[in-house]
């Protein structure tokens, strides 16, 4: 298609002011924004100005105690109601898998979806420690109908080496008749004040869209593993000057994985692999403190959501690897209902323990090394378990294998937040022009589902 030299002009424009211009996050997206005072309601939330100068990272607001928060929930209108939504009942339960499965994220075009199940909630939203009353629904007060949602468990962040008491907020959803009504903030305030009686006054939470203010920000990136598959429902397109056959061959996997002693975690590993784990993640600026019963669950809680191996040699475990399940179901599709799409969550590798320095050349190598085999091998156990694509993002370390295995950058960035905590901006593993940054990586230790 040509264009006229005045049109081509302008986008290029456009594309050089959305796209990153110097190291500070506040410009760290392509996506566009509102300038902070058009926020009407996060400019009112103890978050960080775009272009706020953190001096130093810590809360920004600690002058309240549980008792300045009020007992009561923030008011409805009266054909609403709020609820907590016992997900231990089966059918609470149900009410939020189909509010989640019908209204949750979709592409543009409506093709895919999440098909949250039963056993992916039991898991993310019950982690040791959860409380009843952070599973925050509004209910249609004549039909009892549940229109919205929201939830927050309990973690324990480190910020660059500062524990902080904390909740991760997650599955904000909101029926798609009642979206731009202004119910978002009600539900943020609600489990706000939730989570403030409980003594807790901060929370990490992502989001696709931009707000005040990221504090790093990740791009996610796909691995094919059955792409004419992927091809067929529309996931994936037929590039230019390439064949069905040569992007077949480009993405096949070998027959089986080749790393030795690779094998499923089982209980018994939990105290190598907690240690392991804990030492590999200490180089992260934003990292998640598990308890080792928080460990065990998110690790080996849920038998076909969650996907733990190690890799033993001798009785001794060198690297551990996980990753979650969560299909899409295809709308509209004569040929198929469901996407298989794995996600990388946590590892762990003690290729480059022994260097003070991960980026020391040679600690570089081997980790690189290492993970490529890892990953690798945990690509081809996820086409074995049926998965149609496999997805990371560039936190973490994954910058170093992400191009190397194939995997291409998403159009999705995801843009991670503090509520109520100031801190220096994180590297999400990006470049200038938001390509993978294979040699300053992430310092993002964190991953969200
Ligand atoms: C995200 C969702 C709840 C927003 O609802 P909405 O009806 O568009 O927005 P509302 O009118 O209720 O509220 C608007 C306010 O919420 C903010 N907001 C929108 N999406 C948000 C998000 N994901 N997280 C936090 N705040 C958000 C807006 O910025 C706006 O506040 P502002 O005036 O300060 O800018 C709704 O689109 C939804 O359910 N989407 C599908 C699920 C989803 O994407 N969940 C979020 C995953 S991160």
């Amino acid at each position: 298609m040509s264009q006229d030299p005045d049109q081509a002009k302008k986008l290029q424009e456009l594309l050089k002011l959305l796209s990153l211009s110097n190291g500070d996050t506040s410009k760290l997206t392509v996506q566009q924004r509102k300038k902070f005072e058009e926020y009407k309601f996060w400019r009112t939330q103890p978050v960080a100005r775009f272009d706020e100068k953190v001096d130093n990272e810590g809360p920004i607001d600690s002058s309240r105690t549980p008792a300045d928060i009020p007992s009561e929930p923030y008011p409805l209108l009266k054909e609403f109601e709020w609820c907590t939504v016992d997900i231990t009942n089966p059918q609470e339960l149900e009410d939020v898998f189909v509010l989640l499965n019908e209204n949750y994220v979709e592409d543009q075009d409506a093709t895919f979806r999440f098909n949250y199940t039963r056993e992916f909630f039991n898991w993310s939203l019950k982690p040791p420690g959860w409380h009843k009353e952070w599973h925050v629904g509004v209910r249609i007060r004549d039909s009892g109908r549940l229109v919205a949602f929201i939830s927050a468990i309990p973690v324990t962040l480190k910020v660059r080496g500062k524990e902080v008491k904390s909740v991760e907020i997650n599955f904000l959803c909101i029926h798609k008749k009642l979206r731009a009504k202004r119910l978002t903030p009600i539900l943020i305030k609600e489990i706000t004040r939730r989570v403030n009686k409980c003594d807790i006054w901060q929370a990490l939470y992502t989001a696709g869209v931009v707000l005040p203010s990221p504090i790093a920000v990740c791009r996610y990136a796909h691995r094919p593993l059955n792409w004419s598959k992927l091809h067929e429902v529309g996931f994936t397109a037929l590039p230019a000057n390439a064949s069905k056959t040569q992007m077949i061959a480009k993405y096949t996997l070998p027959k089986g994985t080749d790393t030795p002693g690779l094998r499923a975690m089982k209980y018994e590993d939990v105290d190598q692999v907690f240690d392991l784990f804990n030492a590999y993640q200490d180089r992260f600026d934003l990292v998640q403190v598990f308890t080792k019963e928080e460990f065990k669950h998110w690790f080996l809680g849920a038998d076909t959501v969650i996907y733990s191996y190690v890799v033993e040699t001798e009785g001794k475990i060198t690297d551990f690897v996980s990753f979650y399940s969560l299909p899409f179901t295809v709308l509209n599709n004569p040929m198929y209902k469901e996407l298989g799409i794995g996600y990388l969550f946590y590892y762990a590798s003690d290729a480059d323990l022994g260097f003070d320095d991960r980026f020391d050349p040679a600690a570089t190598s081997t980790l690189k090394k290492r993970l490529n085999h890892l990953i690798s091998d945990v690509c081809i156990i996820a086409r074995d378990l049926k998965m149609d694509v496999f997805n990371a993002m560039s936190c973490q370390d994954n910058t170093l294998f992400l191009d190397d295995l194939k995997f291409g950058p998403g159009d999705g960035f995801l843009n991670f937040y503090l509520f109520n905590y100031k801190a220096f901006p994180i590297s999400g593993g990006l470049t200038d022009d938001n390509s993978f940054d294979v040699k300053n990586r992430s310092n993002v230790g964190v991953v969200m589902l």
